[in-house]
């Protein structure tokens, strides 16, 4: 069976960690728009540039960008999305519906991922991805078996982000709770929504979500 799926959450929140996972077990494919502007960023275009101010910044990218992003990738074709970090706000999120529904696709789930802000700031703090594969990574929690080599492939470019420090995360949070955080209340009010303790250990989280998809 075929999902289409979305994580909702926070910055930090595992939105991507969790995503990997969906991908690796059941095939989904995952659009992340943070993973496409970060692409667009480095592409060395004048519209890179200006995204990579609005992201060091911790604001969001406009409307426009992010959905001609996401409609760039559903016109490709393909099943079993997992939208990851999109979308981020009410007019996002009614052009995914209409989006969605001019590709024939329908949206089965919403999972938002509930943790607290402190836990999200250890998080953010502490993570680093590899700039080859993307696996993602964190000091404490999730550290490389060997020091400075990529698990997942070996690689020994181990980045962390520029968004990733105190004084953006706050910025972030606060777009999350003024223009993302009124999806929970859209989604719910659409039966949609499927809550999980994002601050359980990352297996229970994974547990947690192939429960809300049905197993
Ligand atoms: P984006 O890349 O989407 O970042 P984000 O939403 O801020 O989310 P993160 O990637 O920071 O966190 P995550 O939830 O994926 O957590 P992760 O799994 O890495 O967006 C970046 C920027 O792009 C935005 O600020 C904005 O400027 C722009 N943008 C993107 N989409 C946009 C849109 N639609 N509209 C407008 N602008 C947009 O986990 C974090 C850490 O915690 C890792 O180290 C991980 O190992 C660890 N961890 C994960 N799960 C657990 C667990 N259960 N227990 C312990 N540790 C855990």
């Amino acid at each position: 069976m075929t999902i289409n799926i979305i994580l909702l959450g926070p910055p930090g929140a595992g939105k991507g960690t969790q995503a990997r996972r969906l991908v690796e077990e059941r095939g989904m494919v995952q659009l992340s728009t943070g993973d496409m502007l970060r692409a667009a960023r480095s592409s060395g275009t004048e519209m890179g540039r200006r995204v990579a101010e609005v992201m060091d910044r911790g604001q969001l990218v406009t409307d426009e960008i992010v959905i001609g992003l996401i409609r760039e990738k559903l016109a490709e074709g393909g099943k079993g999305f997992i939208f990851d970090g999109f979308p981020r706000t009410l007019a996002q999120a009614d052009a995914l519906g209409q989006l969605l529904a001019e590709t024939g696709n329908s949206l089965d789930a919403v999972i938002e991922m509930q943790v607290d802000d402190e836990a999200l700031v250890r998080r953010i703090t502490g993570r680093f991805t590899c700039g080859n594969c993307g696996e993602v990574y964190h000091d404490d929690t999730r550290p490389t078996k060997v020091p400075g080599v990529c698990d997942a492939c070996g690689s020994t470019d181990l980045k962390r982000r520029a968004d990733d420090n105190e004084d953006s995360l706050k910025t972030r949070l606060l777009e999350y709770y003024k223009k993302t955080s009124p999806l929970i209340g859209y989604y719910y009010a659409k039966g949609k929504l499927a809550p999980v303790d994002g601050l359980a250990e990352m297996d229970d989280v994974a547990g947690q979500i192939a429960k809300a998809l049905g197993g």
